[in-house]
């Protein structure tokens, strides 16, 4: 399948969950309002590839990614309450230590660039088509 339909009605602000597209891990996270708000503080110049999270979340409170780190392809940990988010609070790659921040961008470590934002459209208000 090309398109991927998630329901995120019951995923909770501050959680995430993971789905399947093209044989890929997508994470879909409910942004707490903190988490926003950090993304959108970060000034670009402190950035390794420099993305405004306007520009990657096209709801705020959803934050959707592909989920392989671009280092050497690891999936990263990020999932609550569990998984630790790294010194940013987004994801942390464990396999060489990369941090991601809360709109998934490259902050520290090895990984050359932000985890993707694949192609995606609400189709109403509690479902996201991937792909
Ligand atoms: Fe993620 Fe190396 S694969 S840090």
């Amino acid at each position: 399948l090309s398109t991927t339909d998630v329901d995120i009605s019951a995923i909770k602000p501050g959680q995430s969950v993971t789905v399947v597209w093209r044989g890929k891990p997508v994470f879909i996270r409910h942004r707490e309002p903190a988490e926003i708000d950090e993304a959108g503080k970060v000034a670009l110049a402190d950035l390794r590839e420099p993305q405004a999270d306007a520009d990657r979340a096209k709801k705020p409170e959803w934050l959707i990614l592909i989920g392989v780190c671009t280092h050497l392809g690891c999936v990263p940990l990020g999932q609550k309450p569990a998984d630790p988010r790294g010194e940013f609070g987004g994801w942390f790659c464990p396999c060489h230590g990369s941090h991601y921040d809360t709109s998934g961008r490259i902050r520290k470590g090895p990984a050359p660039a932000n985890l993707p934002v694949p192609p995606y459209q609400f189709t109403s208000d509690t479902t996201v088509r991937i792909g």
